[in-house]
């Protein structure tokens, strides 16, 4: 196996550092586009093992990175608690019904009870397992308790949070309540992902940043710790919180071995903090892959001379769509013929 993802966040040294990019199976490439056009819906994807673990490994085969991440959605898990979502076309995710009040957090199913409707994901991994027959390690993810709770509370994307953020202050229990139960799943997603082989996982808290430092402590970070001490000892754990910088302090305390970074930091400045307590992973602008080759070479060459080791290189947040493979790919070769 290649295994440099796995040594590197098991603190071992390794030659170069691991690349793979967030949200790289699936979007950018034509492969995806051929199987995702011959499906009904995103969902019939994802609730497909065959053709979920097919699209997982597109990115290994066309891009030579060195890890693959399941193909699934952070959504699943509302759904499985009993908020349905379709994904709309050009729009993104929208729940046609919302959370309101403490009956519609009461009427949530969450922990195992709720872990065990995501079959279908525990049998992609499987699959996926199978046919990428060690290649390269296979990444589970979630949603992180707040970001979940942002989608359940607002109904679809936003740029300010405000009916999420709102609830912190009109209803602190109710919000509490449904971080539990949000938490409760995940922690049981993650374990049974573990159980099913994934090699590492990574918590996704995209929407980190519209907090404060204070909210983001007591209705963020304190559930991802929660999270995190409920896997087995020892679990390879991601931790990406975007744009939750200020809250440096208390990220390199969590209970993880790597912390992911988005590009708004810079890479020398992280290496500063981090000291080698935790693993860094990141955190290239994604829109330098629109730029000519010069301009992402010497980008990802910046990059890598910043970290001595205990470093997976990677995007500061998921690639965008409309991406050119060509530059996606100059970033994974420059990363590939790079060493320490
Ligand atoms: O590498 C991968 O792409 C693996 C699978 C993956 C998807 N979503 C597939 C997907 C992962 C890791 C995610 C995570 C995810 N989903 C996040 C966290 C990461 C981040 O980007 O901040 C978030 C916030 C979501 C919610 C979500 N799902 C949105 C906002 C959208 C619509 C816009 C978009 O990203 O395309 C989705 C849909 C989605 N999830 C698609 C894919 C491939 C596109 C749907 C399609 O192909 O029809």
């Amino acid at each position: 196996m290649n295994d440099i993802l796995l040594k590197t966040l098991d603190g071992q040294l390794v030659e170069r550092p691991p690349v793979w990019l967030m949200r790289q199976a699936g979007r950018i490439l034509p492969q995806y586009r051929a199987v995702r056009s011959n499906m009904k819906s995103f969902k019939d994807l994802v609730k497909n093992p065959v053709k979920a673990a097919e699209v997982t490994i597109q990115p290994v085969d066309e891009l030579g990175v060195d890890a693959a991440i399941l193909f699934s959605d952070i959504l699943v898990i509302p759904e499985a608690m009993g908020l349905d979502y379709n994904l709309v076309e050009k729009k993104g995710p929208m729940f046609p019904t919302t959370i309101q009040s403490w009956d519609d957090i009461a009427a949530l199913i969450d922990g195992e009870e709720a872990a065990l409707k995501l079959e279908y994901v525990y049998n992609a991994i499987t699959e996926t397992k199978d046919q990428l027959n060690d290649r390269v390690p296979l990444i589970g993810f979630t949603g992180a308790p707040w970001t979940l709770f942002c989608y359940m509370l607002e109904g679809e994307g936003s740029k300010t949070f405000s009916k999420a953020r709102r609830f912190l202050y009109q209803h602190p229990e109710w919000s509490h309540k449904l971080l539990q139960k949000i938490s409760a799943t995940v922690a049981e997603y993650l374990k049974i992902q573990i159980e099913k082989g994934v090699d590492c996982v990574q918590i996704f808290d995209s929407w980190a940043g519209c907090l404060g430092t204070q909210q983001y402590h007591e209705f963020g970070l304190k559930y991802i710790r929660w999270i995190l001490e409920q896997l087995p000892e020892n679990t390879r754990t991601i931790v990406f919180s975007k744009g939750a910088h200020a809250s440096m302090e208390e990220l390199l305390d969590l209970p993880c071995k790597a912390l992911g970074f988005d590009w708004q930091i810079e890479a020398e400045y992280i290496a500063s903090q981090v000291n080698g307590q935790k693993v860094v992973q990141g955190n290239l602008d994604p829109c330098v892959l629109y730029a000519d080759n010069e301009e992402i070479v010497r980008s990802t060459q910046r990059l890598l001379s910043v970290f001595k080791g205990g470093h997976i290189v990677n995007l500061g947040h998921g690639v965008y769509p409309d991406t050119p493979l060509s530059g996606v790919k100059k970033f994974v070769d420059e990363v590939k013929s790079f060493r320490y």
